[in-house]
Formats: structure tokens, C-alpha cells, sequence
């Protein structure tokens, strides 16, 4: 158990898991909250016959009875994995409840504050899938005796905000590229299911496909008005592109162990959820990263190099580790301005944005 102080609170008794879901770092998944009100002004009518099919598939809930154990919930013992790898699936597990769940506070807060029924609508639909996902996750966590705290997360973890444009192609981006995480290991424990070393993995299917309606919600929303996806925009797209990607492959090549159970090639692993991204935002984004650029394969590289000696310097402490943190970091952030200046490829958006999960 960890103690945690907080100035004007009483202090909190909380468990590793929490522990790990509260803290904030660089690469961690946040909480955020926005400017609910100017979401609320949205109109959706000009995408007003793909909302519709949108949000009616929604509302039939296709995934209602979905995420129940079942028989083929086999009994695992977390006791019996090895260190690294119960350490670093443990961090999947919490890094993937923190995400699912921050989505569901960001959904529910905007179905609470909003006025706008059809945007309300969406977002309690959202904010209903997310809670399930995280609640799943929390299961199995639970079963192994370390479930995190929820409710002290709401309360306690800190908000990053956002504007609405913002939290649009960073959301759209992280449901997509969750989308295309969860099926590919899926697709790829299909084949290897003498690697499945968790019964969550075989949830994975049915799972990808709410994330996929929620991302499609949202580049429903970027159609809705063109100022979203043009002008100085574009180069905000850009950045988050470069910013959300990075961050997977970086926070993925910390988990070497885990990939080695599932027989996982993180750079295959990387490179397959990466394309099948891009081409899904092909339907809304006017650029897309020139994912087979030599330059962008070695700054991504220079990058997990430099985070892991980075987390290194930090562990190490005192005043050198101090500064090698500190150099190391402004190292990280010339790369990923590289990486940022590296041209992007121009994309002919399609009129109608629809598209049905298909890897
Ligand atoms: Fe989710
Ligand atoms: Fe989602």
C-alpha cells in the first residue's frame, strides 16, 4: 500500500494499481475536461445521414451482453507469471483502465453539461461503452487483488484541458488507434492461441469495435464543419499524429516481456497498428505521416532510446541523474520536433467519411 498526502485532505490509503493509474506523467493517459459549452453548440447536419446510421447502431448496443465472464473466462494466477511479465502486463492493464476510463469521464461529464440532445445522446452512448470497458479491466485486476480505485481517480486525478478541436483529433485518434491495437494482437492470438496468457484477450473482438464506433462519431464530428480539418488546423493534426503515435511506440517498447509472452514483434506490432491507423484517418484527416520515410523509423527509434535513458537518469537520482534527465529530455524534444518537420503525405478526403471495421 501506498500513503498519499494531500494538501487539504485526509490522507488516503491506496493500492499500487491506483497509485499508478493517478499519477500524471508525459507518457501516461490523462484525464481531461473542455469547454463543454462551445461542444455543445454542435451541429451535425451536414453529415446528417451517416449521424443517423451512426448513432441508431449505437443506440441498438450491439455489445450489451458482451463484456460478462463467460466459460471461456479461463482462471489465470498472476502469482504464477513471471516477475517482468506480471510487471509489465499489470501496466498494460492499468495504462489501458486509465485510457477507458478517462474517455468515460470525459463522455459522461459532456452528456451532464450539455443541452444539445443529439450531442448528449452520443456522448452518453460513449460514456456507457467506456464504462464497461474499464469496469471489465477492473476485473480482471480485482481477480488478481489489485483493482484501482475509480471513484478516488474522479476525485483525485488531475485534468488536462483541452479545446474542443483539440480533444476531437486527440480522441478520434486514440479510439482509432485503440481499434487497431485491440485486433491486431486479437487477429494475431487467433493464430497463436498457445500465447493467449490472458482469457481478456479473447474480449479483444467485439471490444475494438465500440472503439471504432466512437471514433467514427468523431470524424463525424470534424465533417460536421470544415474549419476543423483545414487552415492552421491541418498543422495541429499534424501534431497530434506525430504526438499520439510516438507515445504508443515508445510506451510499447517499454513492455519488452509482455510482447515476448504473446510472441509479439513489437516493431511488426508498431509498424501494423500505425498503418492500419493512418489508413482508417484517411477519412477525414487531409494529411496522413509518411510512415515509410527512413526518417521517421529512426527518430522513432532515437526516441525509445532516449525515453529509456531518460526513466534511467530519473531512477538513478541525485544531481547527475538530475541533469542527464534534463538533457536527455531536451534530446527527446529536438527529435520529436524532427519527426514533427518531416513532410507529411497530402490526402484526397472522400466525401461520405463512413467506414465499417474491417482488419
Ligand atoms: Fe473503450
Ligand atoms: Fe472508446
Amino acid at each position: 500500500m501506498k500513503e498519499v498526502d494531500y494538501q487539504n485532505e485526509r490522507v488516503d490509503s491506496i493500492n499500487e494499481t491506483t497509485a499508478m493509474a493517478h499519477e500524471t506523467t508525459l507518457l501516461n493517459p490523462r484525464f481531461y475536461t473542455t469547454n463543454f459549452k462551445e461542444m455543445d453548440q454542435l451541429n451535425v447536419e451536414s453529415v446528417r445521414k451517416d449521424w443517423d446510421e451512426l448513432i441508431s447502431e449505437m443506440k441498438s448496443d450491439p455489445n450489451r451482453t458482451h463484456f460478462k465472464k463467460t466459460e471461456d473466462w479461463d482462471q489465470i494466477d498472476f502469482k504464477s507469471l513471471e516477475p517482468e511479465l506480471r510487471k509489465e502486463f499489470i501496466d498494460f492493464l492499468v495504462s489501458s483502465l486509465t485510457a477507458e476510463f478517462s474517455g468515460c469521464v470525459l463522455y459522461k461529464e459532456m452528456k451532464r453539461r450539455g443541452t444539445n440532445e443529439e450531442i448528449c445522446e452520443l456522448f452518453s452512448y460513449m460514456s456507457r461503452d467506456e464504462a464497461r470497458h474499464a469496469g471489465f479491466i477492473n476485473d480482471a485486476l480485482r481477480e488478481a487483488g489489485i483493482g484501482v480505485n475509480l471513484g478516488f481517480l474522479t476525485r483525485k486525478k488531475n485534468y488536462t484541458y483541452f479545446t474542443p478541436k483539440f480533444i476531437y483529433y486527440a480522441t478520434y485518434l486514440s479510439e482509432k488507434i485503440g481499434y487497431a491495437r485491440y485486433i491486431t494482437i486479437y487477429r494475431h492470438l487467433e493464430k497463436n492461441p498457445n500465447k493467449r496468457f490472458h482469457p481478456i484477450f479473447k474480449w479483444f473482438e467485439k471490444w475494438c469495435n465500440d472503439e471504432f464506433r466512437h471514433g467514427e462519431a468523431f470524424a463525424l464530428i470534424m465533417k460536421s464543419d470544415p474549419k476543423f480539418t483545414s487552415g492552421i488546423n491541418v498543422y495541429w493534426i499534424k501534431f497530434f499524429l506525430v504526438a499520439v503515435f510516438a507515445t504508443m511506440v515508445i510506451r510499447d517498447h517499454a513492455r519488452p516481456a509482455f510482447h515476448k509472452a504473446l510472441d509479439v514483434d513489437i516493431e511488426w506490432y508498431d509498424e501494423t497498428v500505425l498503418r492500419i491507423t493512418s489508413e482508417i484517418t484517411r477519412q477525414v484527416f487531409p494529411i496522413e505521416i509518411d510512415l515509410e520515410n527512413p526518417k521517421w523509423k529512426l527518430g522513432l527509434k532515437k526516441l525509445c532510446v532516449t525515453f529509456d535513458s531518460m526513466e534511467k537518469a530519473k531512477r538513478s537520482g541525485g544531481i547527475r541523474g538530475k541533469l542527464k534527465y534534463y538533457t536527455y529530455s531536451t534530446r527527446a524534444l529536438m527529435i520529436f520536433v524532427g519527426l514533427y518537420l518531416i513532410p507529411s503525405k497530402k490526402n484526397l478526403v472522400p466525401e461520405t467519411s463512413r467506414l465499417q471495421p474491417s482488419y
